[in-house]
């Protein structure tokens, strides 16, 4: 969800507001994902690395995800929404980590779509939090090098609820990864929007499903066999 400081500074007002206006967006773009029918949207809403930003950045980030959080609860359980949250949640401010648990755990049991919340993420680090994994299994005797898969790795990622990424939207004219979902989005088609993401609304969305629709997707395989 790039692009909030660039709307924030393009109106000469403070960071922070373009990070409200993103929660506006994200409130906006959840509502418009359920309804359009996608089963799996992951927000990519805080990254492992943007513990770097300046602590007052921080800290109004996390006040905004409280109140995402406290504000938005009836609107995930009357909706069917299971809110699910990966990254190193550990490092979150006891506050938001203690309303987070609450709506996850309350809509755990909900089925219509799953929102994922990636806080305090990062692609790279859940490798290697898997790979560590691995390497105390193997220590413990369970697991032979012959044993370790595809599979078997990613059992032990933090997104492997999710399943693979289908279509990655990078919003502010950005074209990068950027530490996102590494492994899940293998196979991912990715669509680049010029919205920044306080902009971004049922539109973009939509704009982004429909080239997705228009997309061939091989896996490995030629044109030909996909077709028949
Ligand atoms: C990147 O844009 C955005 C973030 C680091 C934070 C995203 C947070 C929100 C959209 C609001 C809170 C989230 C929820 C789920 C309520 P940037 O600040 O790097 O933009 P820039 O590249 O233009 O500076």
């Amino acid at each position: 969800m790039d692009g909030n400081g660039r709307w924030a500074q393009a109106r000469g007002l403070p960071r922070i507001e373009g990070h409200r206006q993103g929660a506006a967006a994200v409130r906006a773009t959840v509502r418009a994902a359920r309804q359009i029918g996608v089963r799996v949207l992951t927000l990519f809403a805080f990254s492992e690395q943007n513990w770097r930003r300046p602590p007052g950045e921080i800290g109004a980030l996390m006040e905004l995800l409280l109140r995402y959080v406290i504000d938005e609860r009836a609107e995930i359980l009357d909706n069917d929404i299971r809110l699910v949250a990966i990254g190193e949640l550990g490092r979150l401010p006891p506050r938001v980590r203690g309303a987070l648990d609450e709506l996850c755990a309350a809509s755990a049991k909900n089925r219509t779509m799953t929102l994922c919340l990636a806080l305090s993420y990062g692609g790279r680090e859940d490798l290697v939090q898997a790979a560590r994994q691995i390497a105390e299994r193997a220590t413990r005797g369970e697991i032979r090098p012959d044993d370790v898969s595809a599979a078997l790795l990613e059992s032990m990622l933090l997104s492997r609820e999710l399943g693979d990424l289908d279509l990655l939207i990078r919003t502010s004219g950005e074209r990068r990864i950027s530490n996102f979902l590494l492994w899940p989005a293998a196979y991912a088609e990715l669509y680049f929007s010029e919205a920044l993401w306080p902009d971004f609304g049922r539109a973009d969305l939509e704009a982004a499903i429909d080239d997705y629709r228009g997309r061939q997707r091989r896996f490995g395989r030629t044109a030909e066999q996909v077709e028949s």
